[in-house]
């Protein structure tokens, strides 16, 4: 890889592959929109269920292609002093207090207190530094309010960021951004106009078997159909909280590290809470874990 650029891959099975080698595993439909997403440097819209894959995708897809990976956790009431910049004022009371009443006087000193010196990045200011060099993720955008989201906007659009006291950085080339919503609330269409879009499902179970093999070095294959038919089962059901992938992975873990090599009614019913988190779920659930358990 050569200084100042990254790889790029050539084809969507080249993507899949190195994502593959990363460790998550990808169907068709989201390698080709993230192949696109690199290939026109737009920004990607990754919509879906709870815990299926989203924000990871991002972070293997950084590292597989040597790209830093920088996150935006988006938050309610966040603000562009968190996601841009923030003058350093600590610092800046430091200097002022280091500078002699005769320095002070001088005006250079004082405009240095404005400085590069005293600038806090904050991942978009980064991103936009970085460009090609790094995956901007801006993780659960439709947890921020629609300020932020028309702010984020402007910012998708041209990929640059004025700072009145130091000047206008833009991005030499764009960095590849993901955002991920839950889908709490429906963001504007002016947004999702300026991304490409895809819906992330849950896996096809013979994927989600794989996914456990690969993240769950040891397991029996026997025992990974065995889970992930049951909790195909409990997404059937209507609970407030089905299961993602992430729940799959951790009853897994779960079971492996009570040296449990078997899902059985016993061992389900002691194990229930790695997959259902919610008191009126659990109910529901443990009326019919039998079923869900031997597949009848
Ligand atoms: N296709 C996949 N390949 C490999 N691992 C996967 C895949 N999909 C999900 N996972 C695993 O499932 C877990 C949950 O993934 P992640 O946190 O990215 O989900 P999410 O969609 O961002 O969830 P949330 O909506 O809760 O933020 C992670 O441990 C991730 O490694
Ligand atoms: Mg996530």
């Amino acid at each position: 890889m050569s200084e100042g650029r990254t790889d790029h891959p050539a084809t969507v099975a080249e993507l899949t592959d190195a994502l593959r080698g990363g460790g998550y595993l990808a169907d068709r439909g989201l390698s080709t929109a993230l192949f696109v997403a690199l290939s026109l440097g737009r920004p990607i819209l990754l919509e879906g269920e709870v815990g299926v894959g989203k924000t990871e995708v991002a972070k293997v897809l950084a590292a597989v292609f040597g790209r830093r990976l920088i996150r935006l956790q988006c938050y309610e009431g966040i603000d562009t002093n968190q996601a841009l910049y923030e003058w350093d004022y600590a610092r800046q009371m430091l200097q002022i207090r280091a500078l002699s009443e005769r320095q002070l006087d001088d005006e250079d000193a004082v405009d240095k207190l404005f400085g590069p010196k005293f600038l806090l990045e904050r991942p978009l200011l980064e991103a936009v530094r970085a460009g090609d060099r790094a995956v901007l993720l801006i993780d659960e955008i439709d947890r921020a309010d629609d300020e932020f989201e028309a702010f984020l906007l402007e910012l998708l659009s041209d990929f640059q960021i004025t700072i009145p006291e130091i000047g206008t950085i833009a991005a030499a080339t764009p960095p590849l951004v993901v955002l991920t919503s839950n889908r709490t609330r429906e963001l504007h269409d002016a947004l999702k106009r300026r991304c490409l879009y895809h819906w992330v499902g849950y896996p096809s179970p013979e994927r989600e078997v794989e996914i456990v093999l690969v993240r769950t070095p040891g397991v029996a294959e026997a025992l990974a159909r065995k889970i992930v038919a049951a909790v195909n089962r409990l997404r059937e059901l209507d609970l407030a909280k089905p299961p993602g992938v992430a729940e799959t992975l951790d009853w897994v873990a779960t079971l492996q590290v009570l040296g449990q090599d078997d899902l059985d009614l016993q061992s389900a019913v002691d194990t229930l809470g790695a997959v259902v988190k919610e008191r009126d779920d659990l109910d529901l659930v443990r009326e019919r874990l039998e079923e869900i358990v031997s597949g009848a």
